[in-house]
């Protein structure tokens, strides 16, 4: 079959696969191939058993898979055959060297602009799907442009704005898609080129188009934003906690003002992802890199205040429960950094178990979906730590239960049964504030919520 368009993704991440499985879907008369220099990840999405969990995805790559979508592990000749080509390789924060602990480690990107390079036969319109820090589109152009020949590269920048757990419905009914380019014909033609595979079926209105710096940057500055939102309503949690006040009832206040607006204010354990917290530092090395030390200080202390509010959580843990935690069990209710995916990247969990093991707590772990994905995470840290998927035989002999993933299935749980199986005095910790906390003390637990009383049987422990 001749297929109208030819799209190639490079990278078959969280971000590439669900992105393309979505242009597939709705464009059955393109061809869509991902490539990934990681064979397994291409074994893995060509299984019955789908690399990244994503509710509905599993349905879309049913209806696409061998018909106009392809997971393929032949990258050279893919990028000959494809004239598009989207980039959707990870950029995590630099471990080392200049900018170490900010900035973006931009090697995979170059990699692949030079594997873009090396094999292409044709012109080729190229485009930055990953988060890049503002001018990254500069390098990638200068590298394209060492091409010998007639070979031109038209580098575009169209960053993704879905969430994990909500993909499939973000990528099918965006707020907006944004596309970047060059002001000059050639990037205007190869702008509209890419409009019009999303005009398939989003609405003109929500296709934004604007220069390429532009659209580097909004993508860290969305994130920065709604990080900003949590790290500050967690701010206000620990002054609701001094002052008898109620961070949900201040928050559905604040967040019915229209200017505020009611999303992203749920208090908790703070925010994780891979987004959040590296596409901060990496404005904050930006920032940093232009001599703007005020801002940079302006965005760093976001990230501070969810460092903060995880030591909050430990350390309140450990004054309620009489200042020790040696030998006693602690059940961790939820691993990935939010509910519906089975994700840990930066998750929140992470750290505040290894705080607790170094407490010589014995941790067990439960998640729905996350179990695998933490027992790598953990795999270096010494200590007791148990995983078990189900719930309830996870708090069994317990003394404590710490929820840290806003998972559905945790407010329906029955506290009851769970209560009669656990060690007394028992606890809850409720991290995301996702339970009844009324009826849990009623049933006989010491309950610790987020910004709000504590319902507890015993004088304020918590000493720090
Ligand atoms: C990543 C970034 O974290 C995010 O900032 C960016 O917007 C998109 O890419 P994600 O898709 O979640 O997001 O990352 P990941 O799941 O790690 O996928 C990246 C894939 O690229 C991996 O499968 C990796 O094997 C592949 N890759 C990496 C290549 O194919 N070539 C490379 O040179 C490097
Ligand atoms: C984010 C952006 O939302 C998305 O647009 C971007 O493309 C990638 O980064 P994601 O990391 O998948 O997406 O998750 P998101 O739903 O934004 O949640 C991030 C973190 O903030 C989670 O740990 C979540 O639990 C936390 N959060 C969110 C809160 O603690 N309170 C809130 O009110 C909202």
């Amino acid at each position: 079959m001749k297929f109208k368009k030819n799209i190639l993704c490079i990278g078959a991440g969280y971000v590439g696969g669900p992105s393309m499985a979505m242009i597939a879907y709705k464009c059955p008369d393109y061809r869509v191939t991902i490539v990934d220099t990681n064979p397994d990840r291409i074994d893995a999405w060509n299984s019955a058993e789908l690399p990244v969990y994503e509710p509905g995805l599993d349905e879309i790559i049913k209806k696409t898979r061998g018909k106009n979508l392809f997971f393929a592990k032949d990258i050279e000749n893919q990028i000959k055959e494809n004239d598009i080509i989207f980039v959707s390789v990870n950029t995590p924060t630099k471990t080392f060297g200049a900018g170490a602990g900010k900035a973006a480690d931009l090697q995979f990107v170059e990699k692949t602009a030079r594997q873009i390079l090396e094999h292409s036969q044709s012109p080729k319109i190229v485009i930055e799907k990953s988060t890049l820090p503002v001018k990254t589109a500069l390098a990638m152009e200068r590298i394209l442009a060492s091409a010998k020949g007639k070979i031109t590269f038209e580098v575009l920048s169209n960053p993704e704005f879905m969430a994990e757990g909500t993909a499939m419905a973000d990528l099918e009914k965006p707020d907006r898609v944004l596309i970047g380019s060059r002001e000059t014909q050639s990037g205007l033609k190869a702008r509209a080129e890419l409009v019009d595979i999303y005009a398939r079926w989003v609405p003109a209105e929500k296709i934004i188009t604007s220069n390429i710096w532009s659209s580097e940057l909004s993508k860290l500055v969305a994130n920065a934003f709604l990080a900003q939102r949590v790290s500050s309503i967690n701010s206000i949690s620990a002054l609701c906690e001094k002052t008898d006040a109620d961070i949900s009832e201040v928050a559905r206040a604040v967040g019915m003002d229209s200017r505020v607006g009611s999303k992203f204010l749920k208090a908790g354990i703070g925010f994780g992802g891979s987004c959040f917290k590296k596409d901060i530092l990496n404005l904050v090395y930006l920032c940093n890199y232009y001599g703007l030390q005020e801002v940079a200080d302006y965005w760093e202390s976001v990230v501070k205040i969810n460092e903060y509010q995880q030591d909050r959580f430990t350390a309140n843990i450990l004054g309620s429960m009489f200042n020790t935690l040696a030998g006693k069990k602690i059940c961790i209710l939820g691993f990935s950094f939010k509910a519906d995916t089975g994700d840990t990247r930066e998750s929140p969990a992470i750290y505040i178990t290894r705080k607790l093991l170094a407490e010589h707590a014995q941790v067990v772990i439960s998640d729905p979906k996350a179990l695998k994905n933490a027992a790598i995470d953990l795999a270096s840290d010494k200590g007791k730590i148990s995983y078990i998927e189900d719930p309830y035989s996870a708090a069994s002999g317990c003394h404590a239960l710490a929820i840290l993933t806003d998972w559905e299935l945790y407010r329906k749980l029955d506290f009851q049964k769970i209560y009669k199986s656990m060690v007394k005095p028992a606890f809850i910790f409720d991290g995301r504030n996702i339970i009844d906390h009324k009826k849990c003390f009623d049933i006989g637990f010491n309950v610790y919520p987020i910004g709000k009383p504590a319902l507890s049987r015993f004088e304020d422990q918590s000493s720090v």
